[in-house]
C-alpha cells in the first residue's frame, strides 16, 4: 500500500476510495482511543501552521486539539500580520513564504474563502501554490472550492449511525436560505466524497444557485464508477423523498463575485441575503423530514438556525451534528499521522 506522508489534501477528489478509507479507519481507532493509540506521540514536538484568512470555530480548535493530541503544536497565523505578497499589497513571495515554513513546520493549513477572496477559485489557485512550493504537505482548512476535511467528517458521522456501507443510501444534499453567505467548498466536498463512496446522491436547489460544472461532471463520474448515482432536482417534494440523510446549507450564488466588484462587498452581501430569503419554503422542518425515509440530519456548521433548519430538526433525535463536529478532530489526526508522520 502506497504511503500517505507528504500528500497534501486539498480534496477527496484527489485522493483514491482506499486513501481515504485508511484515513476513515484511523479517525475511528482514534475516536476509540483517543488517548492511548499507539500513534498518541506521533508528532512528538513538531508544529502544524495553520493560516486564516477567514474565521472559525471547530476547524481551528479541532486542528489545535488534533494537533496536541498527538504529541505536537498547532500555531495559530493570521496572513495579514506577515506582509505576504496579495494582488493588492507588495510583500514576501508564496515560494519563500512556503520554502520558510517548510524548514520549521510538518505540514500547513490554509483557510481562504468567502470575503477573502475577490474572485471564485482564486483561494484554491493559493492552496496549489502554497502546495507546489512547501516540502511539507498543505492541507485545506476550507477554501473557496473543497472542505476535504469535513467531507471525511461527515462520511464518519454517517458511518456512526448507519454502518460502514452507505452505498445505495440517499443523500439529500439541499440548499437552504440563510444570512451567512456560504462559499461552495463543504456542498461541494460532501457531493464528492459521497458519490465517490456509491452513494446515491441528490443535490437540490432553486433555480439560480448552479455550483462549479466541473464539480458537477466529477459528481457525475463517481457514480458511474461507484455504482452510486448524481442527480440535480429543483423540487424540494422530489427532493426529500426517501432520503436516508438530509444535509441542508446555504450557499452563494455563482454571480457574487461579480456582483461585488462592480458594487462592493456590503451591497453583494446584502443582495445575496435579499435574494435568499426570497426563497421561503427552502429550509428543513419536521415536515420535510417526515416525507425522508426516517433520514438522519446532518451539517457542517455553523447551523444558521431558522434559516437553513428549524431548532426541532436540528435539536431532535434524528440530528448528527455533534457527532459530526466531533469527528473533525479524528478524522484530522487521522489525516496528520498519515501525511506527516512516517508512520
Ligand atoms: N465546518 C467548519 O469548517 O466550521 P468552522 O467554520 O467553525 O471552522
Amino acid at each position: 500500500m502506497n504511503s500517505l506522508y507528504g500528500r497534501d489534501l486539498i480534496t477527496t477528489q484527489e485522493w483514491k476510495v482506499d486513501e481515504l478509507e485508511r484515513v476513515l479507519d484511523l479517525a475511528f481507532e482514534f475516536k476509540e482511543h483517543r488517548f492511548d493509540h499507539p500513534l498518541r506521540n506521533c508528532l512528538d514536538r513538531r508544529t502544524f501552521f495553520m493560516f486564516f484568512y477567514n474565521p472559525s470555530v471547530r476547524t481551528r480548535q479541532s486542528f489545535e486539539c488534533a494537533a496536541t493530541e498527538l504529541g505536537g503544536h498547532a500555531q495559530f497565523l493570521e496572513p495579514k500580520s506577515m506582509r505576504l505578497k496579495s494582488a493588492k499589497t507588495a510583500g514576501e513571495t508564496v515560494q519563500d513564504a512556503a520554502n520558510v515554513m517548510s524548514r520549521y513546520a510538518c505540514g500547513i493549513g490554509i483557510r481562504i474563502l468567502e470575503t477573502a477572496i475577490e474572485e471564485y477559485g482564486q483561494g484554491d489557485q493559493l492552496l496549489r501554490e502554497y502546495a507546489h512550493y512547501a516540502s511539507v504537505p498543505v492541507i485545506s482548512m476550507a477554501h473557496d472550492r473543497f472542505h476535504p476535511c469535513q467531507g471525511l467528517a461527515d462520511v464518519m458521522g454517517m458511518r456512526m449511525h448507519a454502518g460502514r456501507n452507505l452505498r445505495g443510501k440517499k443523500l439529500l444534499q439541499v440548499w437552504a436560505k440563510g444570512g451567512l453567505v456560504r462559499s461552495w467548498c463543504s456542498v461541494q466536498e460532501s457531493i464528492l466524497i459521497n458519490t465517490q463512496m456509491g452513494m446515491n446522491v441528490t443535490l437540490a436547489y432553486p433555480e439560480g444557485y448552479d455550483l462549479d460544472p466541473e464539480v458537477i461532471q466529477w459528481c457525475e463520474d463517481n457514480a458511474a464508477i461507484s455504482g452510486g448515482s448524481f442527480e440535480i432536482v429543483h423540487d424540494l417534494e422530489e427532493a426529500y423523498d426517501g432520503a436516508d440523510f438530509v444535509y441542508s446549507r446555504n450557499w452563494m450564488s455563482p454571480h457574487f463575485y461579480d456582483y461585488a466588484r462592480r458594487h462592493g462587498v456590503d451591497t453583494a452581501k446584502k443582495r445575496e441575503i435579499e435574494m435568499a430569503m426570497k426563497h421561503d419554503e427552502w429550509i428543513t422542518t419536521k415536515e420535510w423530514m417526515a416525507k425522508t425515509n426516517d433520514a438522519f440530519f446532518i451539517h457542517c456548521g455553523p447551523v444558521d438556525r431558522g434559516s437553513e433548519v428549524t431548532d426541532e430538526v436540528v435539536d431532535g433525535p434524528r440530528s448528527i451534528v455533534y457527532d459530526i463536529a466531533e469527528n473533525r478532530l479524528h478524522v484530522q489526526k487521522a489525516i496528520m499521522a498519515l501525511t506527516m508522520a512516517r508512520v
